[in-house]
């Protein structure tokens, strides 16, 4: 499964790297070098400054991110800051996690979904002492015993505009959710928001933190969540997945400066061409054709899943692989179904695409 490239972008990088995990670099902006790194980047740096074995062969990997020559905590935390602001998917996974069992599930659904990753960690970080559940005065039973604290974050990303469906990921606390999501969730506006939580636990369930984060924000849909045990499987996460009704995703077609909005279709295709428009906007010459559509060649060939049908305005359909079609009126012909124009009528879309050939541009949604 693909994993999605966290980038890191700055006049002082050198040099593209393309990590042996198979990230893939994106669009290089303005002549700026870039690089790219995965959570696995993260997880793998993290472990060998804790000294911990990894099995990966760390030789050769640029983790020396400042350049001064050392691998040491400056390096992860500039890759840290850089996950907090890489701003590829419309999905994010944020998640606090203090002994990394959380951290295992949300690296399972960045790899599986390509989301991006936030880290919610806390500006005064968690001691062993300060969860050391058996000491009733311990600071995490202290702040579980009070529900107006708030412990601080770190680093937080400056607004969340960029996503439409946030996983959000915390180890059970005293059958709530730890107050820093608290702090997390007060943090920014999910009133338009799909949240999706998601918890590890020795054994009790999500129900109780479910309740609090209702109660605590508006969310525009709070979908149930799950909660894990810290050694789930990716094939556990993976049905999971599977059972999650996840708003359609979109992208944007700019017609003579007028923005329209495409629902994209459940395809393969769809889901490449919403993927290839997170490196870059693209500008494609839509050619009058037949007096139904505007046809114009795009730069690559996306998968095929050809089947008959009668379009209706405001279709965007795939043809013959690489040509995209945008409909105002109907036709009958085997097409890929790449999404559909919406809040516009017949009327609006055909006055808009005028008699002749068109320039569209097709954009990622934010
Ligand atoms: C302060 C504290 C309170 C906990 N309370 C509960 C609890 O009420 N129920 C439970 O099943 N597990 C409880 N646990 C266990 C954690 O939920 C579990 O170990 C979790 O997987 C840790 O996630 P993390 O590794 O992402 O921090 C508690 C752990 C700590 C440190």
């Amino acid at each position: 499964m693909m994993k999605r490239a966290l980038t890191i972008c700055g006049a002082v990088l050198t040099a593209v790297f393309a990590l042996s995990t198979g990230a893939a670099g994106r669009t290089v902006q303005g002549g700026e070098t870039q690089r790219t790194c995965t959570a696995e980047d993260v997880r793998n740096l993290r472990d060998f400054l804790l000294g911990k074995p990894c099995e990966e062969d760390l030789a050769g990997k640029p983790y020396d991110l400042n350049g001064d020559g050392k691998w040491n905590a400056a390096d992860l935390t500039l890759m840290k800051r850089e996950q907090l602001t890489a701003k590829d998917s419309s999905i994010l996974v944020a998640y606090f996690s203090r002994t990394g069992n959380t951290e295992h599930i949300a690296d399972t659904i960045i790899d599986l979904t390509g989301a991006d990753c936030c880290v919610i960690e806390a500006a005064v970080p968690y001691t062993d002492d300060d969860i050391r559940y058996q000491d009733s005065e311990c600071r995490a039973n202290r702040e579980q015993n009070d529900k107006t604290v708030r412990p601080e974050i770190a680093r937080m990303p400056e607004n969340l505009d960029s996503y439409d469906v946030i996983f959000l990921g915390y180890p059970i606390w005293w059958g709530e959710e730890p107050r820093i999501i608290d702090t997390f969730l007060e943090s920014f506006d999910f009133s338009e928001k799909t949240v999706i939580p998601f918890c590890t636990s020795a054994s009790s369930g999500i129900a109780a933190s479910e309740k609090n984060i209702a109660a605590l924000t508006e969310i525009g849909s709070l979908l149930p969540g799950k909660r894990f045990q810290g050694s789930a499987s990716a094939a556990d996460i993976r049905s999971w997945l599977d059972t999650l009704e996840l708003p359609a995703q979109k992208i944007i077609l700019e017609i003579g400066g007028t923005e329209l909005t495409v629902t994209l279709a459940d395809t393969q295709a769809a889901a490449e061409l919403a993927e290839k428009l997170r490196d870059g906007s693209v500008t494609v010459m839509l050619n009058e054709y037949g007096g139904f559509e505007k046809v114009g060649d795009l730069p690559w060939t996306l998968t095929r899943s050809d089947v008959s049908t009668e379009t209706v305005p405001g279709d965007l359909m795939l043809y013959q692989g690489s040509q995209i079609t945008l409909f105002y009126n109907s036709n009958s012909w085997s097409y890929t179904a790449l999404g559909r124009v919406t809040g516009m009528t017949q009327e609006a879309l055909t006055a808009l695409l005028g008699s002749g050939d068109v320039s569209a541009v097709l954009k990622p949604a934010h």
